[in-house]
C-alpha cells in the first residue's frame, strides 16, 4: 500500500509500514528531524505538526491516517508570514532553553495565531495546555506569542 502526504508543500510517497506513527516517518524516513519525539503518549506536545492548518500530535496516530493530508512541520513553518513572525518572536524573547519542546510550541503558536491573530492570555494558555516544557520557559513562550500576536 502506497501513501502520499504533502509535507511542507511537497508531495512525498511514503514507504514505511502504514501502522507507523507519523513522527517516525518524518524523522526516520524523511529525515525531518525538527519534529521531536518526547513521551510518545500524546502527553507532552513535543511532536506537534500542523495537519490541514490545525495542530496535531504525531507520536501515536499511524501515518496511514494522514494519507492525502497537508502536513507542515517546523522545517516548513516559516513559509507563512505568521510562522515567520512566531519564529522571530521566539528568538527575540529567547523563548527556549534546551529547545526540546520548542518545535511543538512554535507549531502550536503558529496554528493558534493563524486562526486567531490576537488571542487573549487565557486562550493562548488553553492552546498550549498539551505542551510541557521541563526547562520552565513558559513565561518567555507566552511573551513571544504576545509579541507575535496582532494586539
Ligand atoms: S511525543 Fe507526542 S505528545 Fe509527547
Ligand atoms: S526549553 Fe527545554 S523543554 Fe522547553
Amino acid at each position: 500500500m502506497s501513501l502520499s502526504l504533502t509535507i511542507n508543500g511537497t508531495q512525498r510517497e511514503i514507504t514505511s509500514d502504514p501502522d507507523t506513527p507519523l513522527v517516525y516517518v518524518l524523522r526516520d524516513e524523511l529525515k525531518l528531524k525538527g519534529t521531536k519525539l518526547g513521551c510518545g503518549l500524546e502527553q507532552c506536545g513535543a511532536c506537534a505538526v500542523m495537519v490541514d492548518g490545525k495542530v496535531a500530535l504525531s507520536c501515536v496516530t499511524p501515518v496511514e491516517a494522514f494519507d492525502g493530508k497537508e502536513i507542515t512541520t517546523i522545517e516548513g513553518i516559516a513559509e507563512t508570514e505568521t510562522g515567520q513572525r512566531v519564529q522571530q518572536a521566539f528568538i527575540e524573547e529567547t523563548a527556549a532553553q534546551c529547545g526540546y519542546c520548542t518545535s511543538g510550541l512554535v507549531v502550536a503558536a503558529t496554528a493558534l495565531l493563524s486562526e486567531n491573530p490576537a488571542p487573549d492570555l487565557d486562550t493562548t494558555k488553553a492552546a498550549l495546555t498539551p505542551h510541557l516544557c521541563r526547562c520552565g520557559s513558559h513565561p518567555r513562550v507566552l511573551a513571544a506569542i504576545e509579541r507575535a500576536s496582532k494586539t
